[in-house]
């Protein structure tokens, strides 16, 4: 066959010119390197921070840093089975919680995944995991008291809806213990509480769970879970998505009490994470903005004022110190973050005084201004007495021989420690304690043995709730404060009943 060499040039050379060469870029989104629940991750040039990514068989991950060529992913979901080469899907998606009603009674994960054996949720809402925080024009004064229910902390340290309270003390001091009594105590007031455990051992956030079942008060709960166990991705989301989830009801106009049990292992998910994404050092290896992840957390605990509904969000932070250290970085940076703290000592706990409060290194900056007027006018000198009690204390160990006052002084200083102390699981209703301290004051309680100060108590308990509601209504719902002859009438009142009981 013979081919016509030029009608078959001038084909080729058509061809060649109706070909046009495009361009088109595909980023790969490829993982470069994986390690211990974080990833660099290449391409994801147009990627948000905090962005939702898709990984195979449904591994979530979350934008964590975003560098020139390569993005720091966190994972929040076990990635064990990913490996560099697997792709990653941008969703284009902030990450966001369930909220709603729907959460009361239930136990989640910072995801909003039930952990519970209950139905899935169906919540009408989602919220983002990180808002702003209300402005100043937004916040009203904290004015009305939070009661815990826990004679030490509501005398000394009062706390008001809207405030951050610190605990902080060694491990096991009772810390959580402080934390569960407070949620326990809110069960006839309508404040709704959640308790977000992070990086917890499962035991000990399962028996918190059955507390608050125990005590029936699950129903007006939720319990948020990111435990030891969990990546740190997770760990580190949790609090930001427990407030979300407490916001929404604070918005409505209710009182929240959100509990962050605790802080520092929040922060050591946070220096994990951060340092295998390369992010620099800085003191005990926490990276730079750590007081800022820490900050930006609190400052979403306010009150809010009347034309935003005057709901209010209380925290209750928890961190652990190690020795009694509380200038390490982690708690001195949420100490000066937050309006006062607990603090718990081990000292204390040793000698069984519990709560292990010690009430010289505890303080609350503005619990005070929103304390019932009548607990108030009660504790100015109370306060002042007792820290002169626990010098004279120190000073009466030389064996030195005591004149009567000092002696009378002693006695009833020891009366009032022995009323601070309080077991677990039975918090006591403001105007009783009002009355148990108001007895000490005056003496009732200067010769009895610590056993008769605990059945002397539980009578002044059932005197005041039979016999004195009008004084009770008085002294919580109008506010007022008890005027000379009303304290004369309790007192005569008391003294009775103690001696029919035969206290
Ligand atoms: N007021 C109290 N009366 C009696 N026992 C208490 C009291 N407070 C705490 N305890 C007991 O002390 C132990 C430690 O309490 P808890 O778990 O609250 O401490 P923690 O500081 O939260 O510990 P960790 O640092 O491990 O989280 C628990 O067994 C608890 O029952
Ligand atoms: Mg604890």
């Amino acid at each position: 066959m013979k081919i016509a060499t030029s009608k078959m040039k001038r084909n080729i050379q058509k061809a060649i010119q109706q070909t046009k060469p495009a361009l088109h870029l595909k980023e790969a989104n490829e993982i470069l390197s994986i390690s211990a629940g974080t990833a660099e991750v290449s391409g994801l040039s147009q990627a948000k921070m905090n962005e939702l990514l898709h990984f195979k068989d449904d591994v979530i991950g979350m934008v964590h840093s975003l560098g020139e060529n390569t993005t720091g992913v966190v994972f929040l979901t076990n990635a064990d089975m990913l490996k560099a080469g697997d792709k990653a899907i941008p969703t284009g998606h902030i990450l966001e919680v369930p909220v709603g009603e729907e959460l009361l009674g239930r136990i989640i994960n910072p995801l909003g995944q039930p952990l519970d054996e209950k139905l899935p949720l169906r919540t009408k809402e989602k919220w983002p995991i990180e808002r702003p925080a209300a402005t100043i024009m937004d916040r009203a004064p904290v004015d009305t008291p939070l009661q815990t229910g826990i004679k030490a902390i509501d005398s000394f340290t009062p706390i008001g809806r809207g405030q951050r309270e610190l605990i902080l003390g060694d491990r096991q001091t009772g810390k959580t213990a402080i934390a569960v009594d407070t949620i326990l105590n809110q069960k006839n007031t309508g404040v709704i509480c959640v308790y977000c455990a992070i990086g917890q051992r499962s035991a000990d956030t399962a028996r918190v769970i059955d507390q608050l079942k125990k005590h029936d008060m699950i129903n007006q709960s939720v319990v948020v879970v990111a435990t030891g166990e969990d990546e740190a991705g997770l760990q580190f989301i949790a609090p930001y998505s427990a407030t979300s989830i407490a916001e929404w009801f604070m918005e409505k106009g209710q009182d929240v009490l959100i509990v962050y049990d605790d802080l520092t292992a929040h922060a050591r998910a946070y220096r994990q994470m951060s340092l295998l994404l390369r992010t620099p050092p800085g003191r005990e290896a926490y990276p730079g903005d750590i007081f800022y992840i820490h900050s930006r957390l609190l400052e979403r605990s306010t009150h809010l004022c009347e034309k935003l509904g005057g709901g209010s969000l209380t925290s209750l932070p928890i961190v652990s110190t190690e020795a009694g250290n509380i200038s390490a970085y982690i708690p001195t940076n949420v100490i000066s973050i937050t309006d006062g703290q607990i603090y718990l000592s081990t000292q204390l706990f040793q000698k069984g005084m519990m709560p292990a409060i010690d009430t010289g290194r505890s303080v609350s900056r503005v619990g005070g201004e929103a304390q019932l007027p009548a607990y108030r006018q009660l504790l100015g000198p109370l306060k002042l007495f007792y820290s002169q009690f626990e010098e004279l204390e120190s000073f009466s160990k030389f064996g030195v021989q005591l004149d009567e006052e000092t002696q009378q002084k002693l006695n009833r200083g020891r009366a009032i420690r022995m009323v601070l102390q309080q077991t677990q699981f039975k918090p006591i209703d403001v105007t009783t304690q009002i009355a148990i301290f108001m007895a000490a004051n005056n003496g009732l309680f200067d010769t009895m043995s610590d056993e008769q100060i605990v059945k002397a108590q539980e009578t002044i308990r059932k005197t005041m709730n039979q016999r004195f509601k009008n004084i009770i209504e008085r002294i919580t719902i109008k506010r007022e404060k008890i005027d000379d002859a009303t304290q004369q009438k309790l007192l005569t009142a008391f003294r009775q009943d103690l001696k029919i009981r035969g206290v």
